[in-house]
């Protein structure tokens, strides 16, 4: 049996987040589940009555979350787990033709976003020294690509700074697990990465067994319930389809000033 009761979800209304809250809803967890489209959220919410408390929020409206986890209902209140989901890439560009915007809003949701969910949530955790927070990093954070750029980069930084949270949070019972998922299918990622061009997204999982959002879902019920003596420190998963690509070469290169 777990330790933990209460989980909030970031990111709860598409892809591993949903999945996460359905999981835990089924095995008995009490639920947040937080993303900026309540509808979607008051329908999750629906199918687990009582178990899921949907929150809505825009992640990177920092000043605002102290106030609304102040608010949840009391049987919601007590975060025993924080799962810091909600994230997005934007295009798939070289970063000299890439749009600042793009960047600014990766750097809001993915870093900023997160940093302020921990820092509302976390003190608590400490206090009661029970408390367990999983941040979704990826394999973009580790192995570079053409068009990675600052999406890798954030996720980098959410690699660090989890592993920078274990040792503030050294003597304490509370733990910190970063999760980096390769190739992932059946989620909204791709689309809303590629701007909902179809035809792109589809090419990318064509004929590729990817992982799917249960096994994030069942990934985060394991970590659960492993015992209170054992931190996960890392977990870099991907599909057996997928792997690394090897430094590359480019020939004949021309290095001519224009
Ligand atoms: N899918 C992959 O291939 C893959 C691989 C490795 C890592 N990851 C990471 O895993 C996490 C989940 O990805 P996913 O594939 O499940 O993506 P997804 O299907 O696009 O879901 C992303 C979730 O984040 C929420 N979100 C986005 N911006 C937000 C904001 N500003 N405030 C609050 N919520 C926000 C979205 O909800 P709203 O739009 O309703 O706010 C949605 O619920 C992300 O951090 C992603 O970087 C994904």
């Amino acid at each position: 049996m777990s330790n933990y009761k209460t989980v909030l979800v970031t990111g709860a209304s598409a892809g591993f987040g949903k999945a996460i809250c359905e999981t835990l809803a089924t095995n008995g967890f009490k639920v947040v589940a937080l993303a900026r489209r309540l509808e979607k959220l008051q329908s999750l919410a629906n199918a687990f009555p009582g178990k899921i408390y949907p929150l809505a929020l825009d992640v990177r409206d920092v000043e605002k979350i102290p106030a609304l986890l102040d608010s949840l209902p009391e049987e919601f209140k007590t975060i025993d787990v924080l799962v810091n989901n909600a994230g997005l890439a934007l295009g798939v560009d070289r970063a000299q033709n890439c749009s600042m915007a793009n960047w600014k809003t990766m750097v809001e949701t993915n870093i900023t976003g997160l940093l302020a969910m921990t820092n509302a949530i976390l003190p608590n955790m400490i206090k009661r020294n029970c408390g367990y927070i999983i941040n979704l990093g990826s394999t973009a954070g580790n192995w570079p690509y053409s068009g990675g750029n600052v999406y890798g980069a954030t996720k980098a930084f959410v690699e660090q700074f989890s592993r920078n949270l274990r040792c503030d949070t050294a003597g304490s019972a509370v733990k910190v697990t970063v999760i980096k998922p390769g190739l992932c299918q059946d989620t909204e990622f791709s689309y809303v990465r590629l701007n909902n061009d179809k035809e792109k997204v589809l090419s990318i999982y064509d004929k590729t067994e990817s992982i799917l959002p249960e096994d994030i879902a069942n990934t985060v019920l394991w970590l659960l319930n492993t015992p209170a003596h054992l931190n996960i420190n890392t977990m870099e998963m991907m599909p057996v389809c997928q792997t690394f690509g090897g430094l590359s070469v480019t020939r004949n290169l021309d290095l001519e000033k224009k």
